[in-house]
């Protein structure tokens, strides 16, 4: 793989990493840049191409960072900013990239900006966020956090009005309609791509704007802007990696895309990712297949991102009440996991720590359309604690080994404490025990990994998805030039047969893209056996 191509995020895989929970090495108890720094290595052995870094600037921590109190540095508890240069540098050096958070929706209201703006309705400030008399505007505008808020408004006794606010009422939003803060929105980009920044996560850009009579998502306003930061970008630094987080349906992402140069080049899919999970659960495709369906082609230069499980919860935000009701059903059956729209558990307790589960949602993670993200610990099976407040319960310490506080940290006290229960616990699960068992997940990922990425098709391809009689298995086909692969998933606990029109194919021969191995020939009945919850890649030709 060429990291120097344009467009090296098509075949690339990301990892999300949790700066807190990684590697302390100041023994303060928080993760910090340089702990980072000391993983590098680890992280490029697993096949990795870029980072993701959760919020790294001054904040007050109400939400983990997504409450900015200045954007211009380093939080304490991660270093310096000299600290994020060398960790640019030294992963540079390794062949891999660093992308920032950036969260330009709101700040916390501990944000210097906000306390001038509150301070009084003439304060040169005021403006930069959105004010109110009433709290009856924008009445059809949906509550996000709906655990925690009730209104998008908050009342503000100072001046006695009231601020608009999308996430939690410390967190107001900023007002896009003044010049003077997108002038300064510019600065702090620039800051960034100055420190050597390849790209940013945009957090929660469909919110940007305000518009009477709208609901306040998705809105020309919204775009136009987002394409005056775009073009922005590329006159300083071209080619910048900007991944949007934009959690609708499919028909409301793909204009975030823009003609395909001038918005966004890559958003996430979000209302896959929990039908990947229920597929599994009903042991059908039909969810999946009902999706990609509703699923449009996107530009040519455009790139959609994938993901299993992040550092929010599991989002139920982009299914249908029925599907809603499935999931919580099956995967929250604890009151305690769900929040929000959601549930807040990771990726192996969701699938019962069952081995063939979680091979075949990392399967099709690196098989769909897209590029793939991998959530920090979910490569060694990490497991959640749920006793932790909020989306706490998925950020706890990465276990790198079977000492004390997991390798992860040399205080006595932490920022949360380590998992140590009997089936997740850090004395089972770590990385140091993985690296030891060739038969290990973390060696299979790396596998995973190294073979995608064999495969131009797996991230550049036309996708496909087959028809099958049976129901259970879902097949696909990834075609970039000479390189098509057929991924097959048997979605079920039995074993399934499929035979599959492969005409168009024909005589060439399918060998396993792992072993080499020819399983069977193309014809128009192609018949394939798979074990319960197996997964095989073939490569046609
Ligand atoms: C989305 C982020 O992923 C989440 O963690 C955060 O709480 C909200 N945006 C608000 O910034």
């Amino acid at each position: 793989m060429s990291q120097d191509k344009k467009d090296w995020y098509k075949d690339a895989v990301l990892y999300e990493l949790y700066v807190r929970a990684y590697r302390d090495s100041n023994g303060d108890g928080h993760g910090d840049l340089l702990g980072v720094i000391e993983k590098l290595d680890y992280l490029k052995d697993l096949g990795v191409d870029a980072i993701w870094l959760l919020p790294l600037m001054p904040s007050p921590l109400k939400d983990d960072g997504y409450d900015v109190a200045d954007f211009y540095n380093i939080h304490k508890d991660y270093g310096q900013l000299a600290d994020f240069k060398l960790l640019v540098d030294e992963a540079h050096k390794r062949g891999l990239k660093i992308i920032a958070e950036l969260v330009l929706n709101h700040t916390s209201d501990e944000h210097p900006w906000f306390i001038e703006s509150r301070s009084s309705k003439d304060n040169p400030k005021r403006d930069w966020y959105v004010w109110s008399d009433s709290d009856k505007k924008h009445a059809d505008t949906r509550i996000i956090f709906t655990d925690s808020e009730t209104s998008n408004w908050t009342y503000d006794e100072t001046t006695g009005e009231y601020y608009w606010h999308r996430f939690f009422s410390h967190q107001p939003d900023l007002n896009y309609d003044n010049p003077e803060l997108r002038a300064e929105v510019k600065k702090i980009v620039k800051h960034w791509l100055d420190l050597g920044v390849d790209g940013f996560r945009m957090d929660a850009i469909p919110y940007l704007f305000e518009r009477e009579g709208t609901n306040n998502e998705n809105i020309k306003e919204t775009h136009d802007y987002l394409k005056e930061l775009r073009s922005y970008i590329d006159e300083i630094k071209p080619g910048t990696f900007l991944l949007g987080e934009v959690n609708q349906w499919p028909e409301d992402t793909i204009p975030y895309f823009g003609n395909g140069h001038d918005e966004m080049p890559l958003l996430f899919h979000f209302p896959i990712m929990p039908r990947l999970y229920k597929a599994v659960a009903e042991g059908k495709r039909g969810s999946i297949d009902w999706i990609m369906a509703r699923t449009p082609a996107i530009p040519e230069s455009c790139q959609w991102v994938v993901f299993l499980r992040n550092h929010d919860e599991l989002t139920l935000e982009m299914v249908t009440e029925e599907e809603r009701a499935f999931m919580y059903d099956h995967y929250a059956p604890e009151p305690r996991m769900k929040i929000n729209v959601g549930i807040r558990r990771r990726l192996a307790p969701l699938l019962g720590n069952d081995t063939r589960k979680i091979k075949l949602l990392n399967s099709m993670l690196m098989t769909l359309p897209g590029t793939p993200i991998i959530y920090y610990g979910d490569e060694i099976g990490m497991g959640d604690n749920i006793w932790l407040p909020d989306r706490n319960s998925v950020r706890t310490p990465m276990q790198w080994n079977d000492s004390p506080n997991t390798g992860f940290s040399e205080a006595d006290s932490l920022y949360a404490p380590v998992i140590a229960d009997d089936d997740f616990g850090f004395k089972k699960v770590n990385v140091a025990a993985q690296e030891a068992d060739p038969d290990s997940l973390l060696h299979w990922m790396r596998q995973l990994i190294k073979v995608r990425k064999e495969h131009s098709a797996l991230g550049r391809g036309q996708f496909e998805i087959l028809l099958s009689e049976n129901q259970a298995v879902l097949p696909f086909l990834n075609s970039h030039e000479q390189d098509v692969v057929l991924a097959l998933h048997n979605l079920s606990d039995k074993r399934q047969k499929v035979n599959l029109d492969l005409s168009r194919f024909a005589a060439q021969s399918l060998s396993d893209c792992f072993s080499g191995e020819q399983l069977a020939t193309a014809s128009q009945q192609t018949g394939l056996e798979l074990k319960p919850y197996e997964f095989i890649w073939l490569s046609i030709g």
